[in-house]
């Protein structure tokens, strides 16, 4: 039973070659860049700022963005590395099978539905309530059925995914496009805020800049972080370890760079511009973190900011009316190509999974017309809908951040590897210093979830288990890698691939 044999690279990019299989080639490094902060600007700036600020590190959470950059900044290089060396769609995913073997990859695969399916249902539900908000401000009322604190049918979340899912069926390009000018409105925004904020700024605000550390009581039962369960470190607001604290929570604003590499087959030259599309957008998207986290908590004194909407709430509380209306815009079109991009992440991962067999083949047949993976990208629409639309997901929204690091963890440590098993490969990107950067990244990721409470942990093994049995239940009976071993020998690569 050979469920640890390895993909090799040049059979997973001759994979990309078959006709019926192949994605269209249309993105370039400016696209993929602009990809990546439609995706990554969301609910953590939106809301995350206040919150973190207020009740874990005062004025520092500035600092805490910068300490959550530097983490995925160090997954971001090795993500890089990879895509430039395995352009393929599956992302993480394929790059396990390069390196760790099929059943890890089918794990991985399976644990990125955590990141992007589950995340685009949660994301969606956000988008719904600042959408009601928004139509209160402007006298229309929904009806609480549909979209209040319970709803019965979350409709307008279900109503913008199947409208996200029907762009992304018609085409990258188009997709492209449409989150181009959103994402011109969401960073706008967000400048605006930058800019006209700094007239508002009162020195005394950054007094004291990191507040005294304050023991929090220590979190009972299943709610606890696992470091408290294991070791007894209960965790602390403010001060230092506070802004470590802070950066635990607000890697959620950073997640989705990675997701840039699932488009990876999509672009024109990815050798290149997939590096520059993860890098660039995660290097843009720190800097606005950094200042917008700044500016916030020089208008508002931190104790005093919104846990809900942190920015418009800056601008009331010093009679600015007038932004917060454009704030909750900024946030609407900020949460639409979230949604977007995670389900395009996706349905681009299944893709992968299906070509290789591990899933139902067929569904991978790209759409004739549009060139995408039209069936798939239905089906995530489909579920993300049902998801968002009727179940409550708040508790799960922290499976999202367990199932990110999980596959960062993992994409370090494959980077590792496949400088050892391949050094001959052509790296169009190499991260620096390896192996101590990956070490780096794998440590401070996982200290990142250990943070996690117990409860998330649990739901997370469980979400695995379930995986497993379905991979050798489905997946290790169908595998293209199985057959192939069985039936013919594998083809010498094809020279000149790279
Ligand atoms: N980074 C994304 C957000 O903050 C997921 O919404």
């Amino acid at each position: 039973m050979d469920i640890f044999r390895t993909k090799s690279v040049e059979q997973s990019i001759r994979d990309t070659e078959e006709p019926e299989h192949q994605l269209r080639k249309r993105l370039s490094a400016l696209d993929l860049t602009v990809f990546g902060i439609g995706v990554i600007v969301g609910t953590g700036i939106f809301v995350l700022t206040g919150q973190v600020a207020k009740l874990t590190a005062g004025p520092a959470v500035a600092l805490g963005f910068v300490v959550s950059g530097v983490v995925c900044g160090l997954a971001a290089l090795c993500y890089a590395e990879f895509a430039s060396t395995i352009p393929v769609a599956g992302s993480a995913y394929t790059f396990s099978f390069a390196t760790l073997g099929e059943f890890p990859a089918w794990v991985i695969g399976w644990d990125l539905m955590l990141e992007m399916a589950l995340a685009a249902a949660v994301v969606a539900v956000g988008w719904s309530g600042y959408f009601a908000a928004l139509l209160e401000s402007i006298g229309i009322h929904l009806p609480a059925w549909m979209a209040g604190e319970a709803p019965v049918v979350n409709l307008p979340a279900i109503v913008i995914v199947l409208i996200l899912t029907v762009i992304l069926v018609l085409g990258i390009k188009l997709s492209s496009r449409v989150n181009e000018v959103i994402v011109a409105i969401k960073v706008s925004v967000i400048l605006l805020v930058i800019i006209a904020g700094l007239f508002f700024i009162k020195a005394a605000n950054y007094t004291p800049f990191i507040p005294p550390a304050i023991s929090t009581p220590a979190v009972a039962g299943l709610k606890a972080p696992l470091i408290q369960v294991l070791f007894g470190i209960t965790p602390v607001s403010f001060g230092v370890i506070g802004i470590f604290s802070a950066a635990a929570v607000v890697f959620f604003a950073f997640i989705g760079f990675d997701i840039v590499a699932t488009a990876a087959e999509e672009t024109i030259d990815p050798q290149r511009d997939v590096p520059r599309g993860i890098l660039g957008s995660l290097a843009i998207c720190t800097v606005l973190y950094v200042a917008v986290s700044l500016v916030v908590v020089g208008m508002q004194n931190y104790t005093k900011l919104s846990t809900k909407a942190p920015l418009a709430e800056a601008f009331t509380a010093v009679g600015q009316n007038w932004a917060a209306a454009l704030i909750s815009i900024g946030a609407i079109a900020g949460l639409t190509t979230v949604v977007m991009i995670l389900m395009l992440g996706q349905s681009r991962v299944l893709f992968a999974m299906c070509r290789d067999g591990l899933l139902p083949r067929q569904l991978s047949i790209v759409h004739p017309k549009y060139g995408t993976p039209a069936r798939l990208t239905i089906i995530v629409g489909l579920v993300s809908a049902a998801l968002s639309g009727f179940i409550s997901l708040g508790a799960l929204a922290e499976l999202v951040n367990i199932g990110t690091l999980f596959a960062f963890v993992v994409v370090s440590a494959g980077v590792i590897i496949l400088r050892r098993t391949r050094p001959d490969l052509h790296r169009g990107f190499r991260a620096p210093w390896v192996p101590v950067l990956p070490i780096l990244s794998i440590i401070a990721c996982f200290y990142l979830m250990l943070n996690l409470p117990v409860e998330t942990w649990l739901r997370f093994i469980i979400w695995m288990v379930i995986g497993s049995i379905i991979y050798f239940l489905y997946g290790y009976r169908h595998s293209r890698a199985v057959r192939s071993r069985t039936t013919e020998p594998t083809p010498p690569p094809v020279p000149g691939t790279f």
